[in-house]
């Protein structure tokens, strides 16, 4: 349920450490146990250093023992949609099939859904690696 996943990301918006950006992501994964994992941004003085939300979550599902994401929820205090990174679609389809949702949204409540081949066509993965 989204509803479920975005109060978990709006939840843990409010401890995102952004003091460069101002700009506090939330992002809510559910994985294929059912289990709703969790991440913020995390920035850092040295900016490339810093980490999205989503990779935060992802860290947390398989740090928890899970690899596989079926569903994707992510939040910002923007007037547009949060849109994930390119960074954070790969790592996304690390672990997600291509008809996974991802729910980019606001905190105002507006909400835009995509399935992660939408967001990341094409997608580099083993068979690329094929020789
Ligand atoms: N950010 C995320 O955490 N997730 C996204 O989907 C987009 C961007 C973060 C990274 C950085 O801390 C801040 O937002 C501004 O780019």
């Amino acid at each position: 349920m989204t509803s479920e996943l975005r109060k978990a990301a709006i939840a843990v918006r409010e401890n995102a450490h952004a003091p460069y950006s101002k700009f506090k992501v939330g992002a809510a994964i559910r994985a294929g146990s059912g289990v709703i994992y969790v991440g913020c941004n995390v920035e850092n003085v040295a900016y490339p250093e810093g980490t999205c939300a989503e990779a935060g979550a992802i860290a947390a599902m398989v740090a928890a023992g899970e690899t596989e994401l079926i569903q994707a929820y992510v939040v910002a205090g923007s007037d547009m949609p949060v849109s994930p990174c390119g960074g954070c679609r790969q790592k996304l389809a690390e672990f997600a099939a291509g008809d996974v949702p991802v729910t980019m949204a606001t905190t105002r409540g507006v909400e835009q859904q995509a399935t992660l081949a939408d967001l990341l066509p094409g997608a580099f993965d083993t068979a690329h690696m094929k020789v």
